[in-house]
């Protein structure tokens, strides 16, 4: 993408109304757009960011096995009326009447509507176990919208749903989410806590919040110093295996670490005093066990093996899809902007041209354009007619993680520069080896694509941008 094409509204002021860095930063960066309060138009860098969040989740979740289906934002009150949510649920539901007088409902989750399929598609035992998920819209009517993507009132979110013969099998599927998640917000640089957490509205006795660590997070957490030494690594799991998986959820789940809401203070002062930590952190994703609350209510049984029937054992599993970009950025920042992890970049490198209209420096800019593309990358090449410096400050502002920088001196010496946004340094070198410096960085990333995701899958990802 050549910068002067582009849509790129950069604010040189700050927003007043903005009160967290990662709000701040992201209507500076033209990434967004309050529409009204809590719902917000994704202009094109922020819409990128965000398909590249999805795209991360949707190949772990099937790494993991679970199938992507779409079900709609809109949703008829009947549903939720058999599973006793419609009145329940009180203000945050955004209910509305269609021209024909039928109570409808903005959906601020699925349960009822993936139930609702389960049953009329599902009787047997032989079908399952089946995890389904969607990366949909929700509307939550907040009382208090606030700090821009994080607590809003339409949001982004990944939902998932499985459905089990029994309760050991539910828990299998409850551990299969947890393994997912880890691996899903390391990819994106990344580190949720899972904590244990409080059942709420929806009920259920295995609930675990993923929490990013972060000064400005909404909830009060409690935990013990030595989980933040854990790590899942590039470690491969077999999400059939049983006891693999198990394994996985003990290993992160057995230390001290909860939110205000489940926290215990006789345990946890049963910790040593010096790894004792008490923070704020980010809900980034929860995931639950609740059995067969909305299979009873709605009546979605299986026939089992010796012919019996039995409600579906059922959990739901949801990650915050828009709100992590702001918990990507309170992560990951400084005082000059974004510092955008190399999984979720909206552009793989920026190319600033010192010497806009520079017969030599303009044709070399060209070129390390079209050598970046071939190589699979997506550059953002800044041609706008602007002085370096208001040039490096949109380059630093909108975070991408390399810039190559071509001027006319370095290019009488045969050299462009590299520089690292996170660390600041910068290398000179051909503009050959620049391409495939940068080509080898971002390999991992495509490698992941490449070698995990169905052929199917795959070309979709590529298409959707
Ligand atoms: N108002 C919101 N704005 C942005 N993301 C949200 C909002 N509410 C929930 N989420 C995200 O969706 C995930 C799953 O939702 P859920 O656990 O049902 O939400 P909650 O715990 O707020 O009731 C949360 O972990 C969070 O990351
Ligand atoms: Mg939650």
């Amino acid at each position: 993408m050549r910068l002067s094409r582009y849509f790129l509204p950069v604010l040189k002021e700050t927003p007043a109304e903005a009160q967290i860095v990662s709000h701040r930063l992201m209507l500076r960066a033209g990434m967004i757009k309050q529409a009204s309060a809590g719902i917000y138009s994704w202009l094109p860098l922020g819409f990128r960011v965000l398909r590249n969040i999805e795209r991360i989740v949707h190949e772990e979740q099937q790494r993991a096995g679970h199938i992507p289906m779409l079900m709609p934002t809109l949703q008829p009150a009947d549903l939720w009326r058999e599973s006793g949510r419609y009145e329940a649920y009180g203000e945050e539901l955004l209910r509305v009447r269609d021209r024909h007088d039928r109570d409808m409902l903005y959906g601020p989750t699925n349960e009822e509507m993936i139930t609702d399929i389960f049953r009329s598609h599902v009787s047997s035992y032989k079908d399952l176990p089946l995890t389904l998920y969607h990366i949909q819209w929700k509307f939550r009517d907040e009382i208090r919208p606030r700090f821009g993507v994080m607590r809003g009132r339409e949001f982004l979110m990944k939902d998932g749903y499985n459905f089990d013969v029994s309760k050991e099998a539910a828990l299998h599927a409850y551990n299969r989410h947890l393994v997912s998640y880890l691996r899903t917000y390391e990819r994106m640089g990344l580190q949720a806590i899972p904590m244990r957490a409080d059942g709420g509205p929806i009920g259920g006795d295995y609930t675990h919040e993923f929490l990013v660590l972060a000064e400005t997070g909404e909830s009060e957490v409690f935990y013990d110093a030595e989980i933040t030494d854990l790590r899942f690594g590039e470690r491969e799991v077999d999400y059939d295996d049983v006891a693999e998986c198990q394994a996985v959820l003990e290993e992160f789940t057995s230390r001290y670490a909860r939110t205000d809401e489940t926290h215990d203070a006789a345990l946890f002062n049963q910790i040593p005093e010096a790894r004792r930590r008490v923070a704020r952190g980010i809900e980034v994703g929860q995931i639950f066990y609740f059995g067969t609350k909305y299979s009873d209510a709605m009546g979605a049984t299986v026939q089992t093996a010796d012919g019996g029937k039995v409600p579906v054992h059922m959990g739901s599993h949801g990650i915050g899809v828009s709100r992590l970009m702001g918990a990507i950025i309170e992560a990951s920042h400084d005082d000059k902007g974004i510092i955008w992890p190399e999984a979720v970049t909206p552009f793989h490198c920026g190319i600033v041209n010192l010497r806009q209209g520079d017969a030599g420096t303009d044709a070399a800019c060209a070129e390390l354009y079209t050598a970046l593309k071939a190589k699979g990358l997506d550059p953002l090449y800044d041609d706008r007619e602007e002085r370096a410096g208001a040039k490096f400050a949109t380059m630093d502002l909108i975070g991408l993680p390399w810039r190559i920088t071509v001027g006319p001196r370095g290019l009488d010496k045969g050299v462009v520069e590299l520089t690292c946004r996170k660390t600041g340094e910068s290398e000179e070198m051909t503009a050959e080896t620049a391409v495939s410096r940068v080509a080898r960085i971002y390999a991992p990333h495509h490698a992941h694509v490449a070698h995990h995701v169905e052929p199917m899958a795959q070309r979709s990802f590529h298409t959707w941008l």
